[in-house]
């Protein structure tokens, strides 16, 4: 499989497994939360169109993410396959991404379920920590940061995203059984989906990754 879909809660662990991923198989991830992030923090009209959804734990439009995907889709590095990370959310999105696929004469292989029970949810994203520079993530509690980070120009300075603070943190959950739950069945229909039980260490949830995988190249 290397042209496929994590799907999951906020703070299932997607972010964390693409990652992961990425390093092993050399197939990029396109997290749209961190492309939203990027261009929220360098204030482009992306990001200020972007940035009232996300500060209240909202969906972005449709339209604004569907022209993003659509360009990154058809980049050069795409070639070998991708993971994405955060995409499709809506039902909408997932039939435009179906018609660009479709467009493109690409496959979507198979989409990943990380089911993660919601209890659990609330303490991992308020517990998460992202490194400004290289984009790792970590928790405070259960997955916490390593001393020493292999890259010498890394701040080791931890950052909360502001959309982990425990008051808008419900209001995200609230969206995705509402907004993205609906793929679940959708991709089901398709014959694509497969689910793992994400309420189990990076490692193990790592493993069971990988067996649904083609070896490593
Ligand atoms: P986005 O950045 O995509 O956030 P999300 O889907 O809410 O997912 P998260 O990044 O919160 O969680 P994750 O599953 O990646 O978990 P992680 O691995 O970090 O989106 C942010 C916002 O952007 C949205 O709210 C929306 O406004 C906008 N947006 C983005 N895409 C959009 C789209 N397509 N349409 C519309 N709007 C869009 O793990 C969480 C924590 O748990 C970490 O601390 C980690 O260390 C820890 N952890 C991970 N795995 C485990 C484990 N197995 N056991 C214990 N702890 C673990």
């Amino acid at each position: 499989m290397r042209r496929l879909i994590l799907l999951g809660a906020p703070g299932a662990g997607k972010g964390t497994q693409a990652q992961l991923l990425e390093k092993l198989y050399l197939i990029p991830q396109i997290s749209t939360g961190d492309i939203l992030r990027t261009a929220k923090q360098a204030c482009t009209p992306l990001g200020l169109a972007a940035k009232p959804y996300m500060d209240k734990g909202l969906l972005v439009p449709d339209e604004l993410i569907i022209g993003l995907i659509r360009e990154r889709l058809q980049q050069e590095d795409m070639h070998q396959g991708w993971i994405l990370d955060g995409f499709p959310r809506t039902t909408v999105q997932a039939e435009a991404l179906d018609s660009l696929l479709n467009e493109i004469q690409q496959d979507l292989e198979g989409v990943i379920l990380i089911d993660v029970p919601e209890a659990v949810l609330f303490d991992r994203l308020v517990g998460r920590r992202t490194c400004p520079l290289c984009k790792k993530v970590v928790h405070i509690a259960f997955n916490p940061p390593s001393p020493d980070c292999a890259n010498p120009e890394c701040p080791k300075q931890w950052l909360q995203r502001e959309d982990d603070k425990p008051e808008v943190v419900p209001t995200r959950l609230q969206r995705y059984r509402a907004e993205t739950e609906p793929l679940i069945g959708y991709y089901q229909a398709q014959g694509k989906l497969h689910t793992l039980n994400g309420d189990q260490s990076p490692d193990t949830v790592q493993k069971q990754l990988i067996a649904l995988m083609d070896p490593p190249v």
